[in-house]
């Protein structure tokens, strides 16, 4: 079984002689004005949660781009700061960029152009120049924050995501001897998708620029290998995973993300969860018997809608739950300034509202939507009350949020709905499946899973806590580390 301590051990064995550099667009701890104070905000997502676990277990050096206000004047002349704050376990080290090159780089190409491209959720890519040139930019500048790192130690390095796909190329620019690899946190497209971008010899060709790349999935790994094969005049070793381009031999390798299974549980086990459980009834607004809950960060690809859609299906075909039955829907606010992201705030809103006013009797209502910030004892605190949990993405590279559910579903009462499409679904398959597209098959798997006798909720529940207990996070970075080891 992993855990922090096989981690650690690992890491002290293969890499005393190594300065270990992550590398990836968000920071984990930002630096926020509240008032005259300034306060230290972990940030969220699927990369943080998963990293920052193994940051603290292994130290080194994070580099990000900094999106705090009070950034600037919290770090020291390297642009570096200790976090966790109190904990003081690795360095952050950020990257500053200007307005025009943040809106370019990270609004514009990053998630507009190859986060659509990537996700079969049918909103067209936005190709720009304009946006490419600042994504370069910005590339080269978390090449040259890398490079600045450089000393007598041997620099291993772990590059996350689609925000750096130039990044190793760059690196290696200067230290062609640098150990680089890259995990892709999303889904990657089939070659019929791929081959309209623009920029896709490029993007192919700094990604072969890593030693080791991986996805979270087999199927992942696949469509990548495919698409080297028709873009380029490479060399694909099908039986070795393998890609060599320009005589530089790339390993690629599915590698499924997780969370600290340990930790969550414990934290959701500890007293004051236990008491707000209890509370909850009484702080969420209209009174209910059957609490159903998704965490989300608010974007397209989540299907939030497509839920609520299916909730109304729901309470129409089955009335005998109105008035008893809640869905709440937390929802993490980003890329604001992306229109599509700020037009889908208001489509929630106006079918929530539709919802609602279709159902509403007394003070009860169907759909409660949450977008302000919530404490992290009230969201293990969600998770252990609600009787499920609804994760509905249309596409989900992995998705997180369905592993930390079942971490802290430390009373085995809660059921997990979980989209086939996302990652976590080939793992998790004691989980009532769902295609979040067919909304009448939903309503239906939301039924099922609240008239699930409690003996086969207990029994599904523990078979998915057992394998996230031991595909836990420290084995993923372990297996990853491995690989790069024998590379
Ligand atoms: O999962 C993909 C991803 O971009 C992660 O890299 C990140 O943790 C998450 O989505 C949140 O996105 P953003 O950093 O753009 O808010």
């Amino acid at each position: 079984m992993w855990d922090k301590k096989t981690l650690q051990e690992l890491i002290k064995e293969k890499f005393t002689d190594y300065k270990f550099i992550v590398v990836s667009n968000r920071q984990p701890y930002s630096f926020e004005y509240a008032g005259r104070k300034i306060k230290c905000v972990k940030t969220i997502g699927g990369l943080v949660t998963a990293i920052d676990p193994v940051m603290q277990t292994a130290g080194g050096v994070w580099v990000a781009y900094s999106s705090g206000d009070a950034d600037m004047s919290i770090v020291d002349e390297n642009n570096t700061v200790k976090v966790p704050p109190e904990k003081n376990l690795y360095l952050e080290k950020l990257v500053f960029l200007s307005k025009e090159e943040e809106n370019g780089y990270y609004y514009g190409y990053a998630n507009q152009a190859l986060w659509p491209l990537c996700h079969i959720a049918y909103r067209q890519p936005v190709f720009n120049n304009a946006f490419w040139e600042h994504y370069k930019t910005a590339n080269k500048k978390f090449a040259e924050s890398v490079v600045e790192l450089f000393d007598e130690q041997k620099p291993f390095i772990w590059l996350q995501d689609y925000h750096l796909t130039l990044c190793a190329k760059y690196i290696k620019e200067k230290n062609p001897n640098a150990i680089i690899s890259l995990f892709w946190h999303i889904p990657w497209p089939n070659p019929e998708v791929f081959r309209i971008c623009p920029q896709k010899l490029e993007i192919l060709e700094g990604l072969l620029s890593n030693d080791l790349l991986g996805f979270h999935i087999k199927y992942h790994c696949h469509n990548f290998l495919s698409t080297c094969e028709s873009e380029l005049e490479a060399k694909v070793d099908w039986e070795e995973s393998a890609v060599t381009y320009k005589g530089h031999k790339t390993q690629v390798k599915d590698f499924p993300i997780s969370v600290d299974f340990e930790q969550m549980s414990e934290m959701a086990s500890a007293e004051d969860v236990t008491k707000k459980v209890e509370d909850l009834p009484s702080e969420i607004d209209p009174p209910y018997e059957i609490l159903a809950l998704s965490i989300d960060r608010v974007d397209y690809t989540k299907g939030i809608v497509e839920k609520i859609r299916a909730v109304d299906r729901f309470l129409e075909k089955y009335p005998q739950y109105q008035k008893k039955f809640i869905f709440f829907q937390k929802g993490a606010l980003s890329r604001l300034h992306i229109k599509t992201y700020k037009n889908l705030i208001d489509e929630i809103q106006s079918v929530a509202e539709e919802v609602n006013w279709k159902y509403r009797s007394g003070n009860w209502y169907p759909i409660v939507l949450l977008n302000s910030k919530i404490d992290y004892t009230t969201h293990l605190a969600l998770y252990r009350a609600c009787d499920l949990c609804l994760v509905g993405s249309l596409h989900d590279g992995m998705n997180l949020v369905a592993k930390e559910f079942i971490s802290a579903n430390v009373d085995l009462k809660g059921m997990l709905l979980l989209s086939k499409f996302t990652g976590a679904a080939r793992e998790l398959k004691e989980a009532v499946l769902i295609n979040p597209y067919d909304i009448d098959s939903v309503a239906d798997a939301i039924k099922l899973a609240i008239e699930m006798p409690s003996d086969e909720k207990k029994e599904r529940i523990k078979k998915m806590r057992e394998n996230i207990q031991e595909n836990n996070i420290y084995k993923w970075a372990g297996k990853f580390i491995n690989n790069l080891v024998k590379i």
